[in-house]
C-alpha cells in the first residue's frame, strides 16, 4: 500500500476503506509517512469530506494510534468528560473540571492547543509557569484516582496521531472539516477512557460550524461514533458570535477561569459553566435532575468552594500555584490600547472570529507548527451585544508586546464592532 494512492483516492471523492485508513494513520505516526503527504490528505479530506463509516474508522485509527485508557482499574465509578468543538475566550474547561471533580464525579480530560482563531486549553494553562500538559498513562490514571481531576495533552501514549494532526491542520488552513474535528475531538475522548462526554458544540461567526445545521451534523457524527465504541455523548449547541466572557488569550484566560471559580467571574461565562457542568453531572448520575445540579453547583460557585480543586490540580502538575493565588503575578504585555464608543447605542455586532483573529496576530496563536505563543498578549471584550453604551464607552481593550502586531490587530477588528442606535437583542448562550 502506498501513501500516494490514498490520498489520490481521496483527492477524487472516493469512499476509503478501514484498512486504508488504518494504515495511512499508523504510517504517519510511526514517521513513515512524512508531513507533506499528511497535509495533502487532510486537505483532501477537506475538500471531498468522508461518509459516517469513513468518520467512524477515521475516529477508532486515531484513537488506537496509542494507547486506549482503560480507567475502571483507577475509578470504580463513572468518569465524565467535556469538549468543545473550539471557540474565542472558551476557558470552560479549565472552570468545569474542577467544579464537576470537586462534586465527587471524576473527570479526566485530554485537551488540544489553539487551533485556528480558537485557543486552546493546553497553550492556556502553559502559561502557569511549571505547569506540565504532558503526562505518562500511570501519571494520567494516579492523578485521575487521587484529586479526581487532570488535563493533559496527547502524550507519546494517548492519541498521538490526532497530536501530529492538530498541529498540521492549525497551520494548512485544514480545520474546518466535518470529519476531522469529529474525528480530532472523539479519539482524544476515546483514548482518554471517560465514560460519558458533554459535548459543547459552538455555532456562529468565531467556531468552525457558522451555521445551526451544520453543528446539528457534526453533534450527529459525534453521538454517532460515541455509540459505536460504548459512550454516551450529550451535544450542547451553543452562541460563539461574540466572544465567551471577558478575556481572550492565554493567561488573560486562566485569570479569568480563577476568578470564575472564586465566584466573581462574568454573567455569561458562569452561567455557561453552571450548564455545561449540569449536565456532566446529570450523566454521571449524581443529580437526576439539570435544575437540581445547577442549584448545586451556583451555590457553591458563589462562595468560591471549587476554587481549591484548581490549584490541587495545577499543583499536581507541577504549576506554580502562586500564580493563581496572586494574580498580579502574571506577565502583563506591555501595551494597551483602548477601543472606545463612538456613539451612543447599543452594542450589536461583537465578531467572535476578528477578536480571534486579532488575538492570534497578536502572539496568542500560532502561524506556523513550531511558533511559540506569546501567554501575555490578547484582548478584554467590555461590551457584549445587546448592551447599551454612551459615547466613550470602554468596548475592547488590546494587549500586546509589539507595535506592529497591535497595528495588524487593529485592522484586523475595523468594521466588526458595531454599535446601533436602535436597541438589539441579547445573543442567546444556547441555541439547544
Ligand atoms: N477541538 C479538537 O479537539 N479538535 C478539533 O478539530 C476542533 C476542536
Amino acid at each position: 500500500m502506498r501513501a500516494v494512492d490514498i490520498i489520490i483516492k481521496k483527492r477524487d471523492g472516493l469512499a476509503l476503506t478501514q484498512t486504508e485508513i488504518d494504515f495511512f494513520i499508523q504510517s504517519y505516526v510511526k514517521g513513515e509517512i512524512p508531513d507533506y503527504q499528511a497535509a495533502a490528505f487532510l486537505m483532501a479530506v477537506y475538500f471531498q469530506g468522508m461518509k459516517d463509516a469513513e468518520s467512524a474508522d477515521l475516529t477508532l485509527s486515531m484513537a488506537n494510534s496509542g494507547e486506549v485508557l482503560d480507567l475502571s482499574d483507577a475509578i470504580s465509578g463513572i468518569v465524565v468528560d467535556k469538549h468543545s468543538t473550539g471557540g474565542v475566550g472558551d476557558k470552560v474547561s479549565l472552570i468545569v473540571g474542577p467544579m464537576v471533580a470537586a462534586c465527587g464525579v471524576p473527570v479526566g480530560k485530554m485537551s488540544g492547543r489553539g487551533l485556528g482563531f480558537t485557543g486552546g486549553t493546553l497553550d492556556k494553562l502553559e502559561s502557569i509557569p511549571g505547569f506540565q500538559v504532558a503526562l505518562t498513562t500511570e501519571a494520567f490514571k494516579h492523578q485521575l484516582r487521587e484529586i479526581g481531576v487532570v488535563i493533559a495533552g496527547q502524550s507519546a501514549n494517548l492519541a498521538p496521531a490526532d497530536g501530529k494532526f492538530y498541529a498540521l491542520r492549525d497551520v494548512t488552513g485544514t480545520v474546518p472539516s466535518l470529519p476531522l474535528i469529529a474525528s480530532s475531538i472523539m479519539s482524544k475522548k476515546i483514548a482518554g477512557g471517560a465514560h460519558k462526554i458533554v459535548l459543547d458544540v459552538k455555532v456562529g461567526t468565531g467556531a468552525f460550524m457558522k451555521d445551526l445545521a451544520s453543528a446539528r451534523a457534526l453533534s450527529a457524527l459525534m453521538v454517532k461514533i460515541g455509540a459505536l465504541v460504548g459512550r454516551e455523548v450529550v451535544c450542547l449547541l451553543s452562541d460563539m458570535n461574540q466572544p465567551l466572557g471577558v478575556a481572550v488569550g492565554n493567561n488573560l484566560e486562566v485569570q479569568e477561569a480563577v476568578r470564575t471559580l472564586q465566584g466573581q467571574g462574568p454573567t455569561d461565562l458562569t452561567e455557561h459553566c453552571l450548564v455545561v457542568a449540569a449536565h456532566m453531572l446529570v450523566l454521571a448520575g449524581k443529580f437526576s435532575t439539570l435544575v437540581q445540579a445547577k442549584t448545586h453547583l451556583a451555590e457553591k460557585l458563589a462562595k468560591g468552594e471549587f476554587f481549591p480543586k484548581l490549584t490541587e490540580m495545577v499543583e499536581w502538575q507541577k504549576g506554580d500555584v502562586s500564580y493563581l493565588e496572586d494574580l498580579s503575578r502574571f506577565p502583563v504585555a506591555s501595551i494597551q490600547h483602548e477601543i472606545r464608543a463612538e456613539a451612543d447605542g447599543w452594542v450589536s455586532w461583537m465578531d467572535a472570529l476578528a477578536v480571534g483573529e486579532a488575538a492570534v496576530l497578536l502572539g496568542a496563536g500560532r502561524a506556523k507548527k513550531t511558533d511559540p505563543v506569546d501567554h501575555s498578549v490578547g484582548l478584554l471584550v467590555h461590551a457584549k451585544v445587546g448592551e447599551s453604551v454612551t459615547k466613550g464607552s470602554l468596548l475592547l481593550t488590546l494587549l500586546a508586546n509589539e507595535e506592529s502586531r497591535l497595528q495588524e490587530a487593529l485592522a484586523k477588528l475595523t468594521g466588526h464592532i458595531q454599535i446601533s442606535d436602535r436597541q438589539v437583542a441579547e445573543l442567546p448562550l444556547f441555541y439547544e
